[in-house]
């Protein structure tokens, strides 16, 4: 039997008397779409900041096929095949979309060509621009991202995350502040993801979280509340009452 691509087991961290993720167990199934629901404040992108490295569970384990990686900072987390985008935008705003995927992309070149000059080598120029194509963004190659559209900054993000071939891509809601015509575009984006990519995602738009996600977790006051299928979440009582409000 092959271990699951990610696994945290009894993950718990406290901020102060808070606890913010409280001893959360779940198993994430390969080429799936994961999705983490919960109001507020439940401990979604704190328990994402766990499983990235950003930072360490006072208990706990995250295991990425099989292999413990429980405390290990970003970059390595990075390197055993986890890649993350933020809530909070994470790109170089003075730096052009195609300079943002190479600089991300770097990473593929083989060691031996570490010490030349970026341009040298096709290994990661070749993933850029196949990102950009499959992004839609290879007509915006060479715009600063500060003249994209807030739309295309997400969707550059992910492609940003996506640059170094992970196993397992972390998207903290990725379709925050957008128009209701890019969240639709970003969700079929996603779906398009699942082939090459396992997807963990948070989401508040409910609607996208039904229709996009194999399975879903619900966290509630840092606690995982119930997980399953998108209608077997609906349907759980104690969801509704903590997330969709009814009663
Ligand atoms: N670095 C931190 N220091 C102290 N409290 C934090 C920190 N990060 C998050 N929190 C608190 O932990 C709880 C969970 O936050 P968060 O994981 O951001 O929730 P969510 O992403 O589900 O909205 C919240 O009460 C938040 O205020
Ligand atoms: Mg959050």
């Amino acid at each position: 039997m092959t271990a699951p691509v990610l696994e945290t087991r009894d993950l718990s961290i406290n901020f102060g008397g808070l606890r913010a993720v409280d001893q959360v167990s779940f198993t994430v199934e390969r080429n799936r779409i994961t999705t983490v629901i919960g109001p507020n404040g439940a401990g979604k992108s704190t328990l994402f900041n766990l499983i990235s490295g950003a930072l360490r569970p006072r208990n706990g384990q995250v295991l990425i096929e099989g292999v413990d990686c429980t405390g290990r900072p970003p970059y390595r987390m990075q390197a055993a095949g986890l890649a993350r985008s933020f809530q909070i935008t994470n790109l170089f705003d003075e730096l052009t979309v195609a300079e943002n995927l190479r600089l991300a992309a770097q990473i593929l070149e083989p060691v031996s060509m570490a010490w030349r000059p970026v341009r040298a080598s096709g290994v990661a120029q070749a993933r850029v621009d196949e990102l950009l194509e499959r992004f839609g963004l290879a007509d915006k190659a060479r715009y600063i991202v500060g003249e994209l559209s807030h739309g295309e900054q997400r969707r550059l993000e992910v492609a940003v995350a996506l640059a170094c071939k992970p196993k397992v891509l972390l998207l903290d809601e990725p379709t925050q502040g957008m128009s209701h015509g890019d969240t639709r575009d970003t969700a079929e984006l996603i779906k398009t993801l699942a082939a090459d990519v396992t997807v963990l995602l948070i989401e508040h738009d409910i609607g996208l979280v039904m229709s996009l996600s194999d399975h879903v977790i619900v966290m509630h006051q840092g606690q995982k509340l119930a997980e399953g299928t998108p209608a077997d979440v609906r349907a759980n009582k104690a969801v509704q009452t903590a997330y969709f409000g009814h009663t």
